[in-house]
């Protein structure tokens, strides 16, 4: 009989800190993954706006095919500097990997910790448990458009809204099994068909038809303005919730106040059986950067939340319930109440992870 030893290779990740505030809370999230015992092995990127006020490169000729091709998963901390006035690093950089490795299901779990946390009155964690899933390469994010008679009395502007079916059904394909995979009972689909009549019939006849292949699963439709309400009024009863890029990148601010702020979030930009990246929702805050006061829980659990993807649950599991502890012992920075820096909060959380 053959002894077979299974070799497990660690998990390669690549690390692209960015600008701002991304430059202290990732070292900080890396740590807290070493702490975990994770088998996973980082390359660091210097891709931001230092690299491109330097010599002009965003991401260098064959980054997302060597990204692809190289690495298991990409954690990304903040794109945006105010030295960069058009954001075409950020945007380059962000919306490349997005749009060029078709990473198409940007997932936001949007869980509260501790109901000191929540803006809404008498909210407790079991009230806001639950998941978005944006479509993330098309919709207005395409950039197609036109201005004709620019700067004129009679200027117009246009900006189209793109939808195809192949990448509505995809999406709406994702939040099912998402919620099959995830034990969760209800699927909620979210437009605007009443007034977007074209793009939301897509929407809905392909909702219903994906539907029909998930029959343990409830469906719910809302429009996009009552969704808002719902989720303020009563967000117990939202699961998962499946919409287009520009609706889910505004219910997701949204969403992070009610778990306390855009330093609490985390999001993953997923195509399943590709490499896919991982960012905490925050930008680089460049008024608060450097100043070691950015809530590093956000890049933390955007961190346990890409080791879970890659199969390693048990440490992601430990990192989250780190950072459960230190939210009830307040070890907290000053944005959710408590009065730590970045790097105190974040050694205590490794600590404690190590120690789990
Ligand atoms: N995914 C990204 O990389 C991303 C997302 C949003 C904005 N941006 C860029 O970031 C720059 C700033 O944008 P903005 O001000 O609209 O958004 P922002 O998320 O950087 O900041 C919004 C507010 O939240 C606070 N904040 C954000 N993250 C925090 C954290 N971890 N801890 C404590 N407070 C935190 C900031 O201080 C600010 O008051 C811009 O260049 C923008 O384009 C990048």
């Amino acid at each position: 009989m053959l002894n077979a030893t299974i070799i497990l290779m660690p998990k390669r990740i690549a690390v692209v800190p960015g600008d701002g505030i991304g430059k202290e809370v990732i070292p900080t999230a890396l740590d807290v993954v070493r702490s975990s015992g994770a088998e996973v092995e980082f390359t660091s990127f210097d891709w931001g706006a230092d690299r491109y006020l330097i010599d002009g490169t965003t991401v260098p000729a064959d980054g997302f095919q060597m990204l692809a091709r190289d690495f298991d998963a990409i954690f990304v901390g903040a794109l945006g500097d105010p030295r960069v006035p058009s954001n075409i690093h950020a945007k380059e950089i962000l919306l490349g990997m997005r749009f060029k490795m078709d990473l198409y299901a940007n997932v936001r779990p949007v869980r509260l910790l501790d109901a000191s946390l929540c803006p809404l009155k008498n909210a407790t964690p079991q009230d806001i448990d639950f998941t978005v899933i944006r479509e993330n390469t098309e919709g207005v994010y395409m950039d197609m458009g036109g201005n004709f008679k620019m700067g004129t009395p009679d200027e117009l502007a246009t900006q189209e809204d793109i939808n195809t079916r192949k990448g509505v059904e995809r999406v709406i394909r994702f939040a099912f099994e998402y919620a099959r995979a995830n034990g969760r009972k209800k699927v909620l689909m979210s437009d605007k068909s009443n007034v977007m009549t074209y793009a939301g019939g897509l929407w809905q006849r392909v909702f219903k038809e994906v539907a029909k292949e998930y029959s343990e699963i409830q469906t719910q439709h809302m429009f996009v303005d009552a969704l808002c309400l719902q989720m303020v009024r009563e967000p117990r009863s939202l699961d998962v919730i499946v919409t287009n890029n520009m609706f889910g990148d505004i219910i997701t601010d949204l969403a992070a106040a009610l778990q306390g702020g855009l330093g609490m979030a985390a999001s993953g930009n997923i195509h399943p059986g590709r490499t896919s990246m991982f960012e905490p929702v925050h930008g680089s805050a460049p008024p608060i950067a450097g100043k070691n006061i950015a809530n590093p829980m956000g890049a933390i659990l955007t961190a346990a939340m890409m080791l879970a993807h890659l199969g390693l649950g048990a440490e992601a599991r430990k990192i989250e319930s780190a950072v459960l502890d230190a939210v009830r012992q307040r070890k907290m920075t000053v944005d959710v109440g408590g009065s730590m820096g970045t790097q105190e909060c974040a050694s205590w959380i490794a600590e404690r992870t190590a120690a789990l």
